[in-house]
């Protein structure tokens, strides 16, 4: 199906209007944020699910249940989906945990009033664009990656689902109150993990002893979390999400795109990445 039979436009940005029906975005711009709420924002394929694992457990002090009794989208909803509406997210004590794959400026009123906190997660848009390509051919709801050139393409314009990786990305770098937010990157996390969680911790005024961040820094990595099967969208029926044809936890690596992009890919990647990124001071420690 094409763009316009799946996606529906919203603030400038493609959105599958299955997940993101006219309810659910009404019930978001109209929803009243707390200080102490946490919200883990992401472009897609950069790192949600696994922050979705790492933030309820540091919030527990590393209780397995929580993690193992609700699946991800439901103990840390995303705000844009239709099944947000339906969690009684009103009712849950603080604080309280949600997901959200909105641009910094797409964000609803609350939001900029109240300013809860934010955990950035950034990853190398290569990695991001590789894992992009896999799992959109395995959900019904998103459009057909077609061949990779043509989902390049795509992917660099923003014409896919959440708008531009560059677009996202600059916006929640050059957020105003900048103490409410933490960026981090999936590479960081790959790269020393209990490190990462150190820090979110810290962020999150948590104190984590070394035993407790050894448990939740075993518990996070990528071959246990995929034997969590409220993490792994091993529920999800395979007419929406067919992980015959990649799994969602797919490969956990930083780097993934050199066995993806053919050389000539990767340059003009490179260079629309250079011209885009050309005013971000920010310093990312991936390997472009
Ligand atoms: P790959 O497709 O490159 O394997 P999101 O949750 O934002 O959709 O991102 C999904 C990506 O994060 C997938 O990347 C997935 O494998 C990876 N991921 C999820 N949990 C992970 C973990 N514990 N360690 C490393 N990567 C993880």
């Amino acid at each position: 199906m094409t763009e316009a039979e799946l996606y529906t436009l919203h603030k400038g940005v493609y959105m599958p209007s299955y997940l993101h029906t006219p309810k659910s975005l009404e019930y978001y711009e109209e929803f009243t944020f707390r200080p102490d709420d946490i919200i883990i924002v992401t472009y897609p394929k950069s790192g949600t699910t696994w922050m979705q694992e790492i933030v309820p457990l540091i919030m527990s002090g590393g209780d397995p249940a929580s993690v193992e009794t609700l699946p991800n989208w439901e103990r840390v909803p995303w705000l844009e989906e239709t099944h947000a509406c339906n969690f009684n997210l009103e009712q849950r004590p603080s604080p309280r945990m949600f997901t959200t794959h909105f641009q910094y400026n797409m964000m609803p009123p609350s939001f900029f009033e109240v300013k809860p906190k934010v955990i950035y997660v950034m990853r190398n848009p290569k990695d991001v664009f590789t894992s992009s390509f896999h799992y959109y051919g395995t959900a019904s709801f998103l459009v057909n990656p077609g061949p990779q050139i043509k989902f390049l393409h795509k992917f660099l314009d923003g014409k896919v689902m959440f708008g531009s990786w560059f677009d996202h990305v600059k916006s929640w770098l050059n957020a105003e109150d900048k103490e409410c937010i933490l960026h981090i990157s999936y590479e960081e996390m790959i790269m020393d993990l209990k490190d990462s969680l150190a820090r979110i911790a810290q962020f999150l005024q948590k104190s984590l002893d070394a035993e407790v961040t050894e448990k939740i820094a075993d518990r996070c990595l990528f071959k246990n979390m995929k034997q969590n099967k409220m993490s792994n969208y091993s529920a999800v029926p395979r007419e929406f999400m067919d992980q015959t044809k990649s799994e969602f936890l797919r490969k956990g690596i930083a780097g993934d795109w050199k066995n993806q992009l053919t050389v000539a890919e990767a340059e003009y990647f490179e260079s629309v990445y250079k011209n885009k990124m050309k005013d971000v001071k920010y310093k990312f420690v991936w390997d472009f």
